[in-house]
């Protein structure tokens, strides 16, 4: 008789033996799965885990600061949070092609990455929230039978020189059984059943240039829809909704101005694992209520869009 308390003692046994008195070192992303692998990782060998927090300040609002709390002050889960935003927007400063921004994002985090681990003595092992749809999603582009639609910077980049042996105890999951194994180990619903959120962040969902005023542009607006999502109690019906900051500027009318501002995209779909998703059919209005809300309080919008393409044939995500 299979249950999740079953399988996470099974699992804890496992890295036990997997590990016995090694160190172990876990990127955490400040998403859901990495979260997970590190509390269960956690509850199998303690301190001789350390977890490092690459934050790139492309995170949601206040994401950052949510995940060290939770992590030093509720679990004492040793932590390294690494601010690294600077970095990250330095290195994509100028820089518009989706493949391209992709890429520098997932170098530049396998660098302060590999920079922070190697301040750690005697680590042997890696832990990586890797599900089960990314492995698939992995092995089925590098054999070449599928073409490679967008890189994916979670799986498999790990430098050779960091010869660390893999943990990764979420490799038969999905996502539905990653939170129900994250409420098994005492994580709340309203952390694990956050939405999932991609490795490049928000740099994903600005296409064209960052820049860091419109990364906060894009904070602060989908932190309002976030928000008028929940207060309609719709949060849980959703897979994934996000804000997009398009590179276009349109002429509005504020009180008795032409205003000349960007155009923010709004984007909320259903699905069971990601690799299909249908748009989600949002009362209108709460949809009003949110574009009424963002072009009041986020500077540098005017006008707010839905995106009612399912997938496929569009992504999730816009670039
Ligand atoms: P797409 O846009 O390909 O996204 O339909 C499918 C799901 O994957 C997430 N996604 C990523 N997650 N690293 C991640 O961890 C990535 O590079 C990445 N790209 C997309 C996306 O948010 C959606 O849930």
């Amino acid at each position: 008789d299979w249950t999740m308390a079953a399988y996470r003692d099974e699992k804890i046994a496992q890295i036990r033996e997997q590990v016995g008195s090694a160190k172990v070192i876990c990127g955490l992303s400040g998403g859901v799965d990495s979260s997970v692998a590190a509390v269960l990782i956690h509850e199998a060998i303690g301190d001789q885990l350390t977890c490092v927090f690459v934050d790139t300040g492309l995170l949601r609002k206040d994401e950052a600061t949510q995940v060290t709390t939770l992590f030093r002050e509720h679990y004492n889960i040793p932590l390294i949070h690494v601010d690294a935003s600077k970095e990250f927007l330095g290195e994509l400063a100028g820089q518009s092609d989706p493949e391209t921004k992709r890429k520098i994002i997932g170098r530049v985090f396998i660098e302060v990455f590999d920079r922070e681990a190697g301040k750690i003595d005697g680590a042997e092992f890696l832990a990586q929230g890797t599900l089960y749809p990314d492995v698939i999603e992995s092995v089925s582009s590098s054999s070449g039978k599928a073409h490679v639609i967008k890189s994916h910077h979670n799986v498999g980049g790990l430098p050779d020189y960091m010869k660390l042996k893999l943990v990764e105890p979420l490799r038969e999951l999905f996502k539905d059984e990653v939170r129900a194994l994250g409420r098994e180990l005492g994580l709340t619903d309203a952390f694990v059943g956050r939405h999932p959120f991609p490795g490049p962040g928000l740099a994903i969902r600005i296409p064209g240039e960052i820049t860091p005023d419109a990364v906060e542009t894009l904070q602060q607006a989908d932190a309002i829809y976030l928000d008028e999502i929940r207060k309609a109690g719709l949060y849980d019906k959703i897979w994934q909704a996000f804000a997009v900051l398009l590179p276009v500027k349109t002429v509005g009318v504020m009180g008795d101005a032409r205003t000349y501002e960007k155009v923010l995209a709004l984007r909320a779909v259903t699905s069971t694992d990601g690799m299909t998703a249908d748009f989600f059919e949002f009362p209108w209005d709460v949809l009003g209520k949110c574009a009424t809300r963002i072009v009041n309080e986020v500077r540098g919008v005017n006008r707010v869009v839905y995106d009612v393409t399912s997938k496929p044939p569009g992504t999730i995500e816009w670039e």
